[in-house]
Order: C-alpha cells, then sequence, then structure tokens
C-alpha cells in the first residue's frame, strides 16, 4: 500500500482507544432511549429481545468492525471508504463507504441539538432555573418552547428568555466544543477528552443512583410507589401476566430492540472501524471490543436502567406509565417533574443533565471522526480545512434541525431515515463484507491475532449465517411495519403518508441525498488520488 496512506494518528494508550470506543457508545441511546424502550413494553418483556440482539447482533458486530478497521489500518487507510476497498477488491466497494460516513454526519446534525438541551438543563439546575412548579404541564410547556416545537424557527426566537432559555445559543456551544476537540486529533482530543469525561459521568451516575436507591416510599398515603415496585417494574419477568406474552409476540419489540442495540454500541454507524484503524497491526482488539461493550452495557443496564424508571415510578406511580410517551418525554419532561418532587432533587437535576452532556459529547465527537478520516486521507487535506468543510456541511444540517423545529420534524425525519434505516444497511453490510467477502476464516484469524481472550470458533458461525440472516428477517418486518402497515391510530401516519404531506420532511429527504451526492464525489476525488499513487508507486518500483 502506498506510503502517503499511512496512518498518521494513533492512539496514546490501550486505555484511551477503549475508553474513546466506550464514549462513543456511552451516549444518549443509554440513558433516555434504553429506559424509555424498557417502560414501554409489560412486564421486563423488553430485556429479552434486547439481550439475544445484544449476543447475535451487537457483540459479533462490534467484533466486525474493530477487524475489518485494524485490516484496514494495517494496510494504510483510516477512512471506511478506504478500508472496504482494501477488503473487498471491487469497483464499487470505495462508494458503499458512504454510508459509513453519512450516518455518523447526519446523525451529528441533530444530536449536537439535542446535546445544547443537556446542557442547557443543566446550567439551569445549577442557576436554579429549573423549579417551575409541580404542575407536569409546566415541564412540558418549557420543553416545548425551549425546542421550538410548536413553530418553526420559534426557538431562534429564544422564548423561554436569553441566555438559559436559548436552545440555539447552547447548541452553538456544544457545535464549538466538538470541533475545537476534533481539530485537536484522535489522541490529544478525543482521547483526551474521553479520559476524564467517562469516569467522571459514571461518578455522577453512581451519585444519582445512590439518591435513587435510598428514597424508599416518598409519596404518601401511596406506599405501593416504593423502590422495591420501581425496580420490579423494570426487571421482573411477569411470566404470570398476559402483558408480558403480548409484548413478546409484538414485532415490534423485537426490532426496536435491535435498533437499540446498534444504536447504544455505536455499531453500524461506521465509527468503531475508523476508531479501530488507527490501532496497530498485532494490538488487541477482541478482549477490547468486549471491555468497550461490557463498559456500555454497565452503563446503559445497570446505571441507565435503575435510575429513570424506577425514579419515575416512585413519583408518578404505574398509571404513569400506561400513557405512550414519545421520545422525549421521559427524560426532558417528566424526569424534571420527578426531581421537583425528589429530596435534593435540583442537584440531582444538575448531575442528571451534567452527566448527559458529556455522554452525548463523548458521542458526538466520535461522529465527526469518520469523515474527517476521508477528508484527509482521500484528499490529502490539513486538518484546518477537513474540520473547516465538515463544520460547514454539518452547520447547515443542525440549522435545519433547529430552524424546522415544529414536531421536531427534521430531526425524526433524519432520526428514521439515517439513524435507524441506513444504520441496519450498513450493519448487514459489514457482517456480509466480514464473513463472505474478507472469508470468515480469514476475518477470524484477524481478530485473533494479538487477541488476550480465546474467542470461542461458534462465533464464526454466528457471524456467517446466523446475524445476516436475523438482521435481514428484522429489517424486512421492520420496513412492513413502517411503510405498508397502517396504525390504528388515524394520527399516526406511514412514511409514504408523511412524504405525500409534509414538504419539510420531502425538504430533508432531499437534503439527505445531496449530502450522499456530495460524499460520493469526495470518494470518487479520493479512489482518482489512491489510483494515481499506486500507479507512481509500481512505476518507481524496480
Ligand atoms: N451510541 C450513542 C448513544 O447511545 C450514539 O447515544
Amino acid at each position: 500500500m502506498t506510503r502517503q496512506n499511512r496512518p498518521k494518528e494513533a492512539w496514546g494508550s490501550r486505555l484511551g482507544v477503549i475508553l474513546a470506543v466506550m464514549g462513543s457508545a456511552v451516549g444518549l441511546g443509554n440513558f433516555l432511549r434504553f429506559p424509555g424502550l424498557a417502560a414501554q413494553y409489560e412486564g421486563g418483556a423488553f430485556m429479552i429481545p434486547y439481550f439475544i440482539s445484544l449476543l447475535i447482533l451487537g457483540l459479533p458486530l462490534a467484533w466486525v468492525e474493530w477487524s475489518l478497521g485494524r485490516y484496514g489500518g494495517s494496510q494504510g487507510y483510516n477512512s471506511t471508504p478506504g478500508i472496504y476497498r482494501a477488503v473487498w477488491k471491487n469497483p464499487i466497494a470505495p462508494y458503499c463507504g458512504v454510508l459509513a460516513i453519512i450516518i455518523p454526519v447526519m446523525i451529528y446534525m441533530f444530536y449536537v441539538y439535542i446535546e445544547g438541551w443537556c446542557l442547557a438543563y443543566s446550567l439551569r439546575y445549577l442557576f436554579g432555573q429549573m423549579n417551575l412548579g409541580d404542575k407536569p404541564a409546566v415541564y412540558e410547556n418549557f420543553f416545548n418552547n425551549f425546542v421550538g416545537m410548536n413553530k418553526d424557527g420559534a426557538a431562534i426566537l429564544s422564548p423561554e428568555g436569553w441566555p438559559l432559555g436559548s436552545a440555539v445559543l447552547f447548541t452553538a456551544a456544544c457545535f464549538v466544543i466538538n470541533f475545537v476537540l476534533i481539530y485537536r486529533g484522535l489522541a490529544k482530543g478525543i482521547e483526551w477528552f474521553c479520559r476524564w469525561a467517562m469516569p467522571l459521568l459514571i461518578i455522577c451516575a453512581i451519585v444519582i443512583l445512590i439518591r435513587v436507591l435510598t428514597l424508599g416510599a416518598p409519596i404518601e398515603g401511596h406506599p405501593e410507589q416504593n423502590l422495591t415496585n420501581g425496580l420490579g417494574y423494570m426487571w421482573n419477568l411477569d411470566v404470570t401476566k398476559e402483558a408480558f406474552w403480548v409484548s413478546l409476540c409484538n414485532p415490534q419489540m423485537w426490532l426496536e430492540a435491535a435498533g437499540q442495540i446498534f444504536f447504544s454500541l455505536s455499531v453500524g454507524f461506521g465509527i468503531v472501524i475508523t476508531y479501530a484503524s488507527y490501532m496497530k497491526k498485532d494490538d488487541d482488539i477482541a478482549l477490547s471490543s468486549l471491555t468497550a461493550s461490557a463498559g456500555n452495557e454497565f452503563c446503559e443496564v445497570a446505571l441507565g436502567g435503575l435510575i429513570i424508571v424506577p425514579a419515575a415510578f416512585i413519583f408518578l406511580g404505574k398509571e404513569f406509565f400506561n400513557k405512550p410517551q414519545d421520545t422525549f418525554s421521559l427524560g426532558f419532561k417528566t424526569l424534571p417533574n420527578v426531581f421537583n418532587q425528589m429530596p435534593y432533587g435540583q442537584a440531582v437535576g444538575f448531575l442528571f443533565f451534567f452527566l448527559l452532556f458529556l455522554a452525548a459529547v463523548t458521542s458526538s465527537l466520535s461522529m465527526l471522526q469518520p469523515a474527517i478520516a476521508l477528508l484527509e486521507e482521500g484528499l490529502g487535506l490539513r486538518r484546518k480545512a477537513s474540520v473547516a468543510i465538515l463544520g460547514f456541511i454539518t452547520a447547515v444540517g443542525a440549522a435545519l434541525v433547529v430552524f424546522f423545529s415544529k414536531n421536531l420534524m427534521v430531526l425524526d425525519t433524519l432520526n428514521f431515515w439515517v439513524g435507524t434505516l441506513c444504520i441496519f444497511v450498513l450493519a448487514t453490510f459489514q457482517v456480509i463484507l466480514f464473513g463472505w467477502v474478507l472469508g470468515v476464516d480469514r476475518g477470524f484469524e484477524e481478530l485473533s491475532r494479538g487477541a488476550e481472550i480465546r474467542i470461542p470458533r461458534f462465533v464464526k458461525f454466528i457471524i456467517k449465517y446466523v446475524s445476516p440472516t436475523y438482521l435481514l428477517v428484522i429489517f424486512g418486518l421492520w420496513i412492513n411495519q413502517q411503510f405498508f402497515t397502517a396504525s390504528e391510530d388515524p394520527e399516526v401516519l406511514t412514511w409514504p403518508q408523511k412524504i405525500q404531506q409534509s414538504p419539510v420532511v420531502q425538504m430533508t429527504l432531499g437534503f439527505i441525498v445531496v449530502v450522499i451526492i456530495l460524499f460520493l464525489l469526495l470518494i470518487a476525488q479520493s479512489v482518482r488520488r489512491w489510483r494515481a499513487a499506486e500507479r507512481a508507486e509500481t512505476e518507481a518500483a524496480p
């Protein structure tokens, strides 16, 4: 491989790379999305498809990405188009890498908005501005005004006051923080930040956990709203209840569990593969991948799972969970109400949103690196130029998300098409690339080189047959459900209906297509440069 393609950057230490991958994984998904999903399906039923997805999709796919990434890195590539080119000698291979660039870039566009909410909420708690009273509606109104839920452009006018009520200001601040860190590079930016942010966020979570686990039954006249019942609601596998079996037979729950595993572990994003490409040829990846995944599961199941739902159960009761919740309700509308009723709740509120903010930054940072790798390695740009170009592209996307805030339509559209559909496609592509194109035996050899644990041989069978089959079945069911199955609720539209009726959805899809074309052109230019360098190398050879 050409010399100029050699990785220019490297991780500072093994712990650093594990913390960086774990930082990418631990994010809003762990502390908001997971508890929300777990609470939605009765009797602890969600944990069954969740753990099955972890075992046959999450862990194998993480190993696949670490292996493909380190293999590509050893061939001199850090960008996914380059890595796919190294693995698959087919002219279309680098172009398949476009998904692994646009997924993280476009998720970043809305993720940074939510990150801004977390920072704003934490500072409002710190300055005593979240004590809004004991009516749930005030927290709902605050959130709706703050994010501009009722009208496009409303968030820009900061109806909740300047500066602590301005979602735009906090989003801009988060945007700058991310780009400053990414500009500092892999070891001095990403690794440095994750090294202190990860332990700090875990400490914050443990403090909150202790608070929740010592709550007892604080609501007078409601002894049943206690810690034990709160934990039981989340965790008991209540096989005697009909609701448990109804949930278990619901294909939607299986789909959501698989989607949650991808989102939470950041697999199928193009991130882990890029991070792993900066490792040395004989570094351990088997145990490192397992450690990072285990760390993520600890944060998700043990911390996220023990804090949010039990706390909401204790203060709001079981009836609260009977009402369907939208994606952000639990975190940004319900929990502030819960913190308001909790002893020391204002301090807990600050810690909770601060930990969310830290978790979000360690994830959003990782979403920028795949595109930076392409701009630097494929186009030969310097860090300043690549950061400026990516900054411009993501700023346009984030501005669309912030401006078209009515019902968070752009956010929702990007989350569905890129943050769910494209992730399924990329995950399927990668598992097939590893199991069938590189070959499961060669892939396994790559995974085992330098490994500090012995990976059982049946994992080969899982990667080659079980994971792709499971993914394709789930994907088929999901497409059928999202596109062709009308909801019982006439207000809930299918995606074809949404596209037909909403100009904002149409515009967002147009924007996704434009970004895909833009990155395809950049990949084409990179391929030209790689070919020219290879020709020059061949001619120079004696
Ligand atoms: N893995 C990241 C999260 O869970 C994206 O939020």
